[in-house]
């Protein structure tokens, strides 16, 4: 499999840092002598899904979700980016993609929670000359079911964040990644209620920290505002005394896996590979399964046979 290889270059690329995903100790890799125990927690995280109609794309995510479902795992979580251009959209040109997640959505068995893309902000900055929603994340709480596009839950013994990680700009640049001053509150209003030694699962779509740019620009490229949340060290800040075990980021299409003090960042490629054009920077559609257990976490890329149909030019 082609991530194998890529998964391999990465890690002789950035050295100490970063670990493969399998069966590693928690405890040995951070030098934290005492984890929390919690149940073992068996998580999938998809990404990145660009729902739409074309090229078969239905097909690809009915097969998608019967390969996710196959995993059995305790919950699922999506990354973001579950439809196609939301965001330079109106509603009424997106509601057919809408259509199109949903129905891959409600085939997943199990929990699902999703943190919201960039994508799926609805007539953010239409470019079709209609007016700009008053609240560009309203279509996406109505089709999630959700009052906010951030929140907690706990669930096996660990405390899961749901993270809202985009920032409309306007202009060139359109939106960057940052949690904002509102979230940080709360993240840090939230926290204080939860036991220093519990595990957390923090879920968002752009990167809070990525390997991407060096591998593929340069060891001095920086990673651009678009792609990385800006404020990162003030929302990892927040979590200093707590048991941050894992973050989960989408928004890149690429998967890889850091490994910071105690944290792993996983960035969790692409249910739609490169757009839908097949595997991007080694990464082909697919999805993440994590395992949690007794300190030990394990990591794999899990593609669901979809060769893509998009043509070349399209
Ligand atoms: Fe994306």
């Amino acid at each position: 499999m082609s991530q194998q290889i890529s998964r391999r270059e990465f890690l002789r690329g950035l050295g100490a840092s970063v670990i493969a995903g399998t069966g590693i100790p928690l405890a040995r890799a951070s030098g934290t002598a005492d984890l929390a125990s919690a149940d073992p927690l068996r998580l999938v995280f998809y990404t990145d899904v660009h729902a739409r109609e074309e090229w078969d794309t239905p097909e690809a995510l009915a097969m998608a979700a019967d390969a996710i479902n196959a995993q059995g795992a305790d919950i699922i979580i999506g990354g973001g980016d579950l439809i196609t251009d939301g965001f330079q959209s109106s509603a009424a040109s997106v509601a057919s993609r809408w259509d199109t997640y949903m129905s891959f959505h409600n085939a997943l068995r199990g929990e699902v929670h999703t943190a919201i893309g960039n994508h799926d902000l609805v007539a953010a900055i239409p470019e079709d000359g209609s007016a700009p929603a008053e609240d560009p994340r309203a279509e996406y709480r109505k089709r999630l079911g959700v009052d906010r596009t951030y929140y907690a839950f706990d669930t096996h013994g660990y405390h899961f964040m749901i993270l809202d990680s985009i920032q409309v700009l306007g202009g060139r640049h359109k939106y960057q990644g940052l949690v904002d001053a509102q979230q940080l509150a709360w993240i840090r209003e939230d926290l204080a209620a939860v036991p220093a030694e519990r595990p957390i699962v923090v879920a968002l779509h752009i990167p809070l920290v990525t390997g991407l740019y060096q591998m593929t620009e340069g060891a001095t490229e920086a990673a651009p505002a678009g792609r990385v949340v800006v404020n990162n060290r003030d929302v990892i800040q927040l979590f200093e005394n707590h048991n941050l075990q894992l973050v989960l980021q989408g928004h890149l299409h690429v998967s890889e896996m850091l490994h910071w003090g105690s944290t792993r960042f996983i960035t969790g490629g692409a249910l739609s590979g490169r757009w839908w054009r097949g595997p991007w920077h080694g990464t082909d559609a697919g999805f993440a399964v994590v395992t949690l257990s007794d300190g030990q976490i394990g990591w794999e890329y899990v593609t669901y046979g979809w060769k893509a149909r998009r043509p070349r030019n399209a």
